[in-house]
């Protein structure tokens, strides 16, 4: 059973800015749910489905409930393309399907390719009518996402993602774009989808090192507020690994219920939607630090969790043992605890540029416990250097 109740103890003195809603621990992990299940984004007019389960690719009936355009525009990518563009392209008939298959990989989120998808869109003179459909991981659907907001200022969009990353993250929210040689994600838009689709089977045949590194934000979910969810993810890694359906599924759901109930707050990222980014400060700067070549980015926010929970216990906010805990889980699901030999001083530059900043102070995402976590420029100095001095070399 899941109670929802108010944090009885009061933070330190300033420091709580933003609180997510806390579910806490009674002992009682829920069973295995069904490997099918959807939820709703609400977002009043702009308010959407998000389907999760095995085989919804070829669920014809699902997408003539979603797609009630004539005109579709499937965008892929050289890897995603051939494994599942071909099965929706059939599910999708008799409508027009257009196709663009762009390059792999995050070099290629640029403003040039949102150029080549807007080009084929011209070029077959599709109206406001059409859609624009994302097949693929968080880059063919940030990427696909912004042509679709930029098009005759905005098209429809679906989500279809299929990495683990994109079905608990990228595809909820809304957020689109590309980067620009100055700095990641710096061109975007809000542009909500009409629906997301996240087919279980579809990651099959992800590489482990995805499917690990979509676990790190699946675990952030739990952290930052869901103890239960936390304590089922202990109880249920090792399945997740094996890519069990019904653990995906679950996974997915309560992943996707906490970015939805937490978007549904504040859309646009002016206070709860920052409690997202717990281990994001630290993990954009390792990010930075190693020009985005070494580190996926589920690894470092890995370590960036697990950062802003050492500093978090450095400043008695957080148990010393759930910082364990949590070391413990990163393990085991295959995820880094430590940064190797980066060096402190670099990594505190590079985090004084990230966009999180206010008011010209670094803001961070900071553990009160296991399933809270609170948003705040209000710590000593000297705890975020010490932190950033015990974990780099
Ligand atoms: N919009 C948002 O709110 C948001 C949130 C988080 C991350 N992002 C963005 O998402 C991107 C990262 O997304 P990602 O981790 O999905 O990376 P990705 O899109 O690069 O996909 C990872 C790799 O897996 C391959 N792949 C995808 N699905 C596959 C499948 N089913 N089988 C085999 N291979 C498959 C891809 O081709 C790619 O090589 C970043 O650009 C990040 O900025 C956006
Ligand atoms: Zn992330």
């Amino acid at each position: 059973m899941r109670s929802k109740r108010p944090l009885t103890s009061p933070l330190p003195p300033r420091a709580q800015t933003l609180y997510c809603g806390h579910y806490f621990f009674d002992g009682n992990v829920p069973p295995l749910p069904t490997t099918s299940a959807s939820l709703t984004v609400q977002l009043a007019a702009r308010s959407y489905p998000i389907f999760i389960g095995r085989g919804l690719l070829a669920d014809k009936s699902l997408f003539d409930r979603v797609v009630k355009q004539r005109d579709v525009l499937l965008v892929s990518n050289s890897t995603v393309a051939p494994l599942y563009a071909g099965e929706i392209a059939r599910v999708l008939a008799p409508r027009r399907v257009l196709r663009a298959d762009l390059a792999d990989g995050e070099s290629h989120k640029t403003l040039a390719t949102v150029t080549r998808v807007l080009d084929v869109m011209v070029a077959n003179r599709l109206g406001r009518d059409a859609i624009v459909v994302a097949l693929g991981g968080g880059v063919v659907g940030d990427t696909a996402g912004f042509a679709a907001a930029c098009y005759q200022r905005g098209v429809a969009f679906l989500q279809i993602p299929t990495t683990l990353l994109a079905q608990v993250d990228s595809s909820v929210g809304g957020k689109t774009g590309v980067n620009h040689p100055g700095g990641k994600n710096l061109i975007g838009a809000f542009h909500q989808p009409v629906a997301v689709i996240a087919d279980t089977d579809t990651l099959t045949t992800l590489p482990d090192r995805e499917l690990r590194a979509g676990l790190a934000e699946v675990i952030k979910y739990g952290l930052i507020c869901d103890a239960v969810f936390f304590a089922w993810l202990e109880q249920n890694i090792d399945a997740l690994l094996r890519r069990d359906a019904a653990a995906l599924a679950h996974a997915i759901q309560r992943s996707c219920e906490v970015k939805a109930d937490i978007v549904t707050r504040d859309e646009r990222e002016q206070g709860d939607r920052a409690l997202l980014n717990l281990g994001h400060t630290f993990g954009h700067a390792i990010e930075a630090a190693t020009h985005y070549e070494t580190w996926l980015h589920g690894e470092a926010v890995a370590v960036g969790m697990l950062m802003a929970a050492r500093m978090s216990a450095r400043m008695a906010w957080c148990p010393a043992e759930q910082v364990e805990r949590l070391a413990e889980l990163l393990r085991r699901a295959g995820l880094p605890t430590d940064m190797g030999n980066l060096r402190a001083a670099e990594l505190r530059t590079l985090m004084k540029i990230d966009k999180k900043v206010a008011a010209g102070r670094v803001r961070l995402v900071l553990l009160r416990t296991i399933g809270a976590a609170v948003v705040t420029g209000d710590y000593p100095d000297a705890a975020l250097d010490a932190t950033l001095g015990a974990t780099a070399a």
